[in-house]
This record gives C-alpha cells, structure tokens and sequence, in this order.
C-alpha cells in the first residue's frame, strides 16, 4: 500500500492525527487569507464516488482545486463495472491513465483497502459502507479542536444509529486518540452494547445520561439504505425517544456544541432550531472539511514542506 494512503484512522497515533489538523489548520488560515500556494499543480486525482456524497465530493473537488490539482470525478453510473469489469481492474486502469491518487467512495466496506492493495498510487477512502469515514473522523476532530483548543478531556456523546456509521467509527477513532471520552447513545439495536468492545467507546443507552456532562452531542441518521431489516418500529417514535431537541441539549453542559455529519433528516435525529442554531457547528464541519482533505491530499502527493504555510 502506497504510505500516502488513508483508508481508515483505527490505530493511527495521536501524533499523525494532531499532524494532519495541524496541516488541515494551517491550509484554512492560508485559506481564509487568501495565500494559498498551488503545491500540486499539474497533479491529477481520480474523484471515485460509486454511492451518493455532496459534501465529500465537492470538498475534496474543492480541495483538489485550491491546491492546483486537476480533479477527474467518476460517478455513481457510467463505469465499465457495468459491463463487468473486476474492482481491482477498474483501479489498474485509473492508475494506467496516469493519475497521482484515487479517492474512492463505495457501498460495500473494504474497497478502498482492495483497491490500494492493487496499485501503486495513493488511495484515499471518502467512505466504505459501515467501515470508516477517515476524512469526516478527521474534520470532526479539527471542529471540535478548533471550538475548544483541545480534544483531550473532553465528553463527546454520540448518539444515532452508530451500527450503520462509518462517521460513528473514524470520529470515535479520531478523538479517542487524542484524549476524548467518546459516549455512544442510541437504540439498543443500533447502538448494540458490544460495541464497546470493538471502540475506544463507552456504550450508554439512556440518553439523559448520555448528554450530562457531554461537550460535544453529535447526531446521527438513520441510514435506512443500511438497514437489511426492521430496526426501529418508526421514525416518529425514534424522534420522540432519541431525536436531539433544544430541551435535551440543555441535558448537556452549558457550552456544549452541536455537530452533524451530514445529510441531516431535520425533524428527525435533530429539530431544526439545534441544526440552525447558535451551538451548532454543522457548516463549519463542512468548512474544516476542504482544509482536512486538502491536509490529506498534499500528504498523498505533496513534495517539499517548504511550500507548506506555516
Ligand atoms: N458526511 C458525508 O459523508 O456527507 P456526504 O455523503 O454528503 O459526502
């Protein structure tokens, strides 16, 4: 595997994840000052997006852009694994044509760890069905470093259907490494008690107990297009029972903040006054995601810390 591959943040080290937002933090003050330097110009990046994304898509777009890189997008349809082409073919021939990286998101969890198996040339995971969601772990911990000045000693409840979510996994990876106590909070059959054994996660089942104390809530969808059977007898009553209301984020610490991955059922997992309101930090989740992917994409293909900002 190339060593500027990122397909998920189990096991990485506090130091390679303070490295990354530090870069990620650098790039967004270069960013918002408008000195950003074009370090990867006439570099391309395959953009493999095989299952829906907005804000993952754009933003490494995005990132791609500001850096000077050529992005290539590849969607959903139109492939030749239509016509039955293997994965592992698919990914030798986007590395045939010449690109530097491959950013791939894809339904079925263990694809982008295949596919930097069978080339040379980075693979940078944007999401692998339940498995992990590295960039979004890593823009989670950024906002909640960039709120606070730290993660260490901070209680983060995370509370949602945990099961199906790559997101639940990379953040609970992210900040667990740099020192947070990590609360995971749902129904049981989506917040299954062992979890706890397979995360750096404390499992709480009660959400009042769950949000007491919390600095950070996060909520989560429901991912239905995840759920191979009935796990929930409907969405009012997960609202009713789990949904984060203005009332139970009261149940949190006074400060407390409010993070989304995103898409967001409002109405749902969250009303829209704690969406929209004055805890929330949903836009500048998606903010800190063009600094992290642009972070992630110069560790991939980057030459010189010289041109970096400082
Ligand atoms: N958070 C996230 O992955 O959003 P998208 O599906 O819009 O990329």
């Amino acid at each position: 595997m190339h060593p500027g591959s990122l397909v998920g943040l189990a096991g990485l080290p506090a130091g390679a994840i303070e490295r990354l937002l530090d870069r990620a933090e650098a790039w967004l003050a270069a960013w918002e000052r408008g000195s950003l330097a074009p370090v990867l110009f006439g570099r391309s990046v395959a953009l493999w997006f095989a299952e829906p994304s907005t804000r993952t898509r754009v933003s490494f777009e995005q990132a791609a852009s500001l850096l000077g890189a050529r992005a290539i997008v590849i969607g959903e349809r139109g492939t030749s694994l239509e016509k039955g082409e293997t994965l592992a073919d698919t990914a030798a021939t986007l590395q045939a044509t010449g690109v530097d990286a491959v950013v791939v998101r894809h339904a079925a969890s263990g694809v982008p760890e295949q596919l930097a198996h069978a080339v040379r040339i980075p693979v940078l995971n944007a999401g692998d069905g339940t498995h992990e969601h590295p960039t979004q772990g890593l823009l989670d911990a950024l906002t909640v470093r960039c709120a606070f000045g730290r993660v260490a000693g901070l209680r983060v409840a995370i509370v949602g259907d945990v099961l199906h979510s790559r997101v639940a996994r990379s953040t609970t990876w992210a900040l667990a490494a740099l020192g947070a106590h990590v609360v995971l909070c749902g129904p049981p059959t989506l917040v299954p008690a062992a979890l706890a054994q397979a995360l750096p996660a404390e499992v709480e089942q009660d959400l009042h107990r769950a949000l007491q104390g919390a600095d950070v809530v996060m909520a989560l969808r429901l991912q239905k297009e995840r759920m191979a059977a009935a796990y929930l007898p409907s969405e009012e009553e997960y609202r009713a029972l789990w949904g984060i209301t203005a009332e139970r984020l009261q149940w949190a610490r006074p400060h407390a903040l409010f993070l989304h991955p995103g898409p967001s059922n409002r109405g749902v997992e969250v009303e829209s006054d704690v969406h929209d309101g004055p805890r929330s930090l949903v836009r500048q989740q998606v903010r800190h995601g063009v600094a992290v992917r642009m972070a992630v994409l110069e560790r991939a293909l980057g030459e010189g810390a010289a041109a970096w900002p400082s």
